[in-house]
């Protein structure tokens, strides 16, 4: 693995940072990530002030947007000693996207490295108050200068940290979308791109101008089958068992819902994994079975769902989410240590 280099800033701004007061995703750390991808090999992984970069304006990604990137979350335990979450499925998925967008993979050992060099300069930003954690922002994009459709020859590979203060969770209203899709089979919608989110700026947008929160996705071909929700994966509990979707290449492979599904399982309770449509959630809503829906995703952590609106009505879920909590209470104490990583999550920064 290639040596990092480290240039310190001279200007840290971490005095400035009012931990009492975090505006979500706007408040970044002294550092950053970087590593430069050309003739076929990734060159100079460096850590260096946070700082902007000179963009050309042929760089690639801005007009066919080879773009990708991860969300993760460094906490503290009680020692205060840096954790990640589950590294490694991040550093894997990044690949799995950089393949289906045409990218070069990225080598997992110097992710790995490069992450946790990076959160141990930076972890005097790591908010301590519960719930509170950095988020740090992986991302690769193609920034060759170059008019013409093909893969691009240079690329770089950046990691960004952000403090991100506790995430009081109100319960949120989804809208089901049936005019725009996110995703139909073959497309991208299972690789962390760029342009997924691009795509569901609009529809979001629409739903937010109606009073809902984020977009339920639906199949494209029959606008009936559940995806996933904006920046979230989904779970329904109906009749005591839960479901989600199932990874049909049209969903992305959260790594909160891999987990979340483990620890549900751990806890006994039944989980499927199966196609599940709109007309299903509306009829348990109907006949009482739908007990609690809940998305999932490494910014929200675990939001509990009040409502679906659909074009024919209002699917009222539940006042309450006892299944939701209880594993996300248990997911936030074993990304804190204060509940034992039985499943070998964490992976300490020191
Ligand atoms: C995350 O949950 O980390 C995401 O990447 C979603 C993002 C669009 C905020």
């Amino acid at each position: 693995m290639k040596n990092i280099t480290i240039t310190k800033t001279k200007h840290s701004t971490l005095s400035e940072l009012d931990f009492d007061n975090i505006p979500l995703g706007k408040i970044f750390t002294d550092h950053m990530f970087i590593c430069d991808y050309e003739n076929g090999t990734w060159n100079n992984p460096r850590i260096i002030p946070m700082q902007t970069i000179a963009s050309h304006p042929a760089t690639m990604a801005l007009h066919y947007g080879q773009a990708i990137f991860e969300g993760m979350k460094a906490t503290l335990d009680s020692t205060g000693t840096p954790l990640l979450f589950r590294p490694n499925k991040n550093a894997a998925r990044l690949n799995f996207s950089a393949d289906r967008m045409g990218m070069p993979s990225f080598p997992e050992d110097l992710f790995s490295e490069g992450l946790k060099q990076l959160v141990d300069l930076d972890k005097e930003w790591i908010p301590k108050k519960k719930g509170s954690a950095m988020y740090l922002r992986p991302f690769m994009y193609a920034d060759e200068h170059f008019i013409g459709m093909r893969a691009a020859t240079s690329y770089k590979f950046i990691i960004i940290c952000s403090p991100a203060g506790p995430y009081f969770s109100e319960r949120i209203k989804l809208f089901a979308e049936k005019k725009y899709i996110r995703a139909a089979t073959g497309g991208t919608g299972e690789a962390k791109a760029a342009g997924n989110y691009a795509a569901a700026i609009k529809p979001t947008e629409n739903a937010k101008a109606k009073g809902y929160n984020q977009v339920l996705w639906l199949d494209a071909v029959e606008h009936k089958y559940i995806q996933e929700v904006g920046t979230m994966n989904i779970f329904f509990k109906i009749s005591g068992k839960i479901i989600t979707p199932f990874r049909d290449g049209n969903i992305l492979d959260g790594i909160t819902r891999m987990s979340v599904i483990d620890l549900l399982k751990h806890k006994g309770f039944e989980v499927e994994e199966r196609p599940i449509s709109i007309d299903e959630v509306k009829e348990a809503s109907e006949n009482g079975t739908l007990e609690e829906a809940f998305g999932t995703g490494t910014a929200i952590g675990i939001a509990y769902i009040q409502e679906i609106g659909t074009d024919e009505g209002t699917i009222h879920v539940s006042d309450e989410s006892p299944v939701g909590e209880d594993v996300n209470n248990t997911l936030n104490g074993i990304k804190i240590g204060e509940i034992e990583d039985s499943f070998g999550w964490m992976v300490p920064v020191s």
